[in-house]
């Protein structure tokens, strides 16, 4: 199953990837987690995406569409994967479904993660006094967020109107958001 998450930043991707991840057997490829690592090994990517990372703007499309490439080429994304930070903006969902279209593995289901804003940056405050991820900051979050809704919440639609999307509830329980992301799944896979 080839699965797309989406929600503001703070909204719990990352965090439900990991344990759809177990549960069904996916990779979780995050371009934010590949990015990182880029940075922090000083790769020629990881120096051409600090700074855009730094300021909580996006990185180019078409270093990212490197990237995906890339990712879903190795052998473990074969079977399906759980997508987490991309597609971003429409030049990349039509650039995914273009990758996706040549392999004949079109995305199945796009999740978009609500979660209200307040509650997004509560979120984001606590992480970044216990992990200090450097684009936790306040005003780099702000941008984030811009970011989100200027470029991100168009992808929403995009996915409606492909007729793939799922909206869940992101408050409550890590557990309890997981249920209801279980459910879509379950939902989908009889329909
Ligand atoms: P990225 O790493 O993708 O960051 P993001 O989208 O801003 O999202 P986060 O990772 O902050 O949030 P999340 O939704 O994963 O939430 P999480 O599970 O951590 O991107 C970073 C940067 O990389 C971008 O700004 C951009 O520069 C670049 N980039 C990446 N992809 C790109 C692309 N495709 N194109 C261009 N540029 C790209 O949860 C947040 C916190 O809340 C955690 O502390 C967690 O423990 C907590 N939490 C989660 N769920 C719950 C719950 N139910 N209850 C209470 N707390 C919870
Ligand atoms: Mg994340």
């Amino acid at each position: 199953m080839r699965i797309v998450l989406l929600g503001a930043p703070g909204s719990g991707k990352g965090t439900q990837a990991a344990l759809l991840m177990e549960k069904l057997e996916l990779p979780h490829i995050s371009t934010g987690d590949l990015l990182r690592t880029a940075v922090k090994n000083a790769t020629p990517l990881g120096i051409k995406a600090k700074e855009a990372m730094d300021l909580g703007n996006l990185v180019s499309d078409d270093l990212m569409l490197g990237l995906i490439e890339e990712r879903l080429g190795q052998d473990d994304a074969a079977r399906g994967f759980l997508l987490d930070g991309y597609p971003r903006n429409v030049s990349q969902a039509n650039s995914l479904d273009e990758l996706l279209e040549r392999i004949g593995q079109p995305v199945d289901e796009a999740i978009q993660i609500d979660v209200d804003s307040e509650l997004i940056v509560e979120r984001i405050a606590k992480r970044a006094a216990e992990e200090g991820r450097s684009d936790d900051t306040e005003e780099v979050v702000r941008n984030r967020l811009n970011v989100y809704e200027e470029q991100t919440a168009p992808v929403v639609s995009y996915y409606a109107e492909k007729g793939v999307l799922s909206r869940v509830l992101g408050v409550g329980s890590v557990e309890e958001v997981l249920q209801r992301i279980l459910g879509v799944l379950a939902q989908r896979d009889t329909a």
